[in-house]
């Protein structure tokens, strides 16, 4: 007989080995545990982030089975012109608006710039607030090698942590925004930083701006699963930020991010509509007043 276990919601729900993440019905949130065994059956999966409960919510329900809580909410959300001034604060206020819009998604919130370079406590104590307060799932660190102790503590303590290396925003005043790994040497780097996170404890890892190629040899080294932004099609996820990929974000949108709806225009057309019914007299009508 199929062994069933008892979902939070008391109702049962198949092993996990019946289970896929993106298209799968699920009772329960997707955890970790069920990322790895994507990896193992070769399934590869979608990430996007999310920053406020209502986009959450749209996303959950069409079976985006992780969500980040991006510190890209710096430029896409809070106005920052980088990821550099987003602070703890504000990452744990919109982190716990995506955990109370989802129901599904495992959801990782990103330890922004200043919240975990001190060192591991510092790096722990960030991370248990986004646990305790917003209830995130799972962490997200930027650097390879120079942040594997801050990895190593997390998961001692029972906190999943997702790496990300290859180009790594909050160092913009270091290494600017450009393709990381070219070359042997810095090929070489890329390789010795995702081995160094996978081996401190690592659930999964980002790999931004990469060439295809390095993307392609990480992913088929590591028994941790990959997520690729710009870094080709062989990754085993691929992640995008949602107001790129909704056609949202205003300016030039990076060569490696697809867009699959224009909301600008949709939300500049209906904002204007509304403005000229007002001025016109044509809005409110008899059926949208009270009586
Ligand atoms: O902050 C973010 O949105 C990210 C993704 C680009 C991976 O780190």
């Amino acid at each position: 007989m199929t062994q069933l276990s008892a979902a939070p919601t008391g109702e049962p729900v198949p092993p996990d080995s019946g289970r896929t993440l993106y298209g799968g019905k699920g009772t329960r949130r997707v955890t970790v545990r069920d990322i790895a065994l994507a990896k193992e059956r070769g399934e590869k999966w979608p990430m996007l982030t999310a920053y406020d409960a209502m986009t959450a919510s749209v996303f959950d329900e069409s079976g985006i089975p992780v969500m980040l809580v991006g510190d890209s909410a710096g430029n896409c959300h809070l106005g920052y012109e980088t990821t550099v001034p987003v602070t703890l604060d504000e990452m744990a206020v919109l982190s716990a608006a995506v955990v109370r819009g989802t129901s599904r998604a495992l959801i990782v919130a990103d330890l922004p710039f200043g919240s975990y370079q001190e060192g591991p406590v510092q790096a722990l104590r960030s991370a248990t607030r986004l646990v305790k307060e917003a209830g995130v799932g799972a962490v997200k660190l930027e650097g390879g090698e120079r942040s594997h102790r801050q990895i190593e503590l997390l998961v001692e303590s029972g906190i999943p942590v997702m790496a990300h290396i290859g180009l790594t925003p909050q160092s913009v005043n270091a290494m600017g925004y450009r393709v990381q790994g070219r070359g042997e040497e810095a090929a070489q780097q890329l390789l010795r930083d995702a081995k160094a996170v996978q081996d401190a404890g690592a659930f999964a890892v980002v790999l931004e701006l990469v060439p295809a190629e390095l993307a392609a040899e990480v992913t088929r080294t590591l028994h941790i699963p990959t997520v690729g932004i710009g870094a080709g099609p062989e990754t085993d996820a691929q992640v995008l930020v949602w107001t790129d990929m909704l056609g949202l974000t205003g300016g030039r949108v990076p060569k490696f991010v697809k867009q699959y709806a224009n909301l600008r225009e949709v939300m500049g057309g209906a904002a204007k509509a509304f403005a000229e019914d007002v001025v016109g007299g044509t809005f409110p009508q008899e059926e949208h007043s009270v009586h």
